[in-house]
C-alpha cells in the first residue's frame, strides 16, 4: 500500500485536550481521525503531534493534506 485510503473526503472537528495523540495516515483505521493499529503490514505509519492547550482543530479524512494531521482543504481535489 503506498497510497492512504480516502477515508471520508471531509474532515472531522475535534476539540483536544492538551497531550500526544496518533492521527490515521493510512485510512483503514476504525477509529477515525486516530490510529487504531488497522495500519499493520501497510507500510504506511500514524503521525503523532501534540496539543499544547486545549483547541478545536480540523483533522484530515482523507488523508492527503500537505498540512497533515490537519484538513487543508486538499479533499476539495480528490
Ligand atoms: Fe483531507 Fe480536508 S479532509 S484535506
Amino acid at each position: 500500500m503506498t497510497e492512504p485510503k480516502i477515508f471520508d473526503k471531509k474532515p472531522s472537528r475535534v476539540t483536544l485536550e492538551p497531550g500526544t495523540y496518533h492521527w490515521c495516515a493510512c485510512g483503514l483505521s476504525t477509529n477515525q481521525p486516530f490510529c487504531s493499529g488497522a495500519h499493520k503490514g501497510t507500510g504506511i505509519t500514524p503521525l503523532a503531534f501534540t496539543i499544547e492547550e486545549k483547541k478545536e482543530v480540523w483533522l484530515c479524512n482523507c488523508k492527503h493534506s500537505a498540512n497533515k494531521p490537519f484538513c487543508d482543504g486538499t479533499h476539495k481535489t480528490l
